[in-house]
């Protein structure tokens, strides 16, 4: 039980924490206020390492058997997505300014962000249906990931709409 708690417990903090930082990005590109932004993006590029490794290696694995293959590489590609985004804005914040531009693109993904978070803090209610076994084995594995810290950007390599811009 004890297991289960924690594995729950850590994955609500981080969806939490991420829709958090979202909605404050989304805030500080429409303020264009540039520190507060890239410190934003960093603090979600860090976060968002550990915890999509671990989902996409092991959580999702794990309950693959409730909600099938064809929505785990869905999973994936809104994670590819997420990478992305970061990725653009921290190449374009870099260059010292918000363009306006921007805006726009980044709040729709950022939206996207949020109602991912959202369906993935749902799966806890699938995580309660797996054996406690299983559940020890994600406890162990999610700690172990955390233990490798790994920017998302950098786990995930360059993608498309940060090479477009
Ligand atoms: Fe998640």
């Amino acid at each position: 039980m004890a297991a289960v708690m924690h594995l729950i417990a850590e994955l609500g903090s981080d969806h939490r924490q991420v829709i958090g930082l979202a909605l404050e990005l989304k805030q500080a590109l429409e303020a264009r206020t540039l520190g507060r932004a890239i410190r934003i993006v960093e603090e979600l590029d860090r976060k968002l390492g550990p915890h999509m490794r671990f989902e996409e290696k092991h959580l999702d694995r794990a309950l693959e058997q409730f909600i099938g293959d064809t929505h785990i590489q869905q999973l994936k590609v809104e994670h590819d997505d997420v990478a992305d985004l970061l990725l653009g804005l921290k190449r374009i914040l870099k260059c010292g300014s918000v363009p306006a531009e921007i805006i726009p693109l980044a709040s729709n993904g950022l939206r996207e962000l949020i109602v991912h978070a959202a369906h993935c803090y749902g799966r806890i209610l699938l995580i309660e249906r797996l054996s406690q076994d299983e559940r020890s084995r994600l406890v162990e594995r999610l700690v172990a990931s955390r233990r490798e810290p790994v920017n998302l950007t950098d786990w995930k390599g360059a993608g498309t709409w940060s090479n477009e811009s």
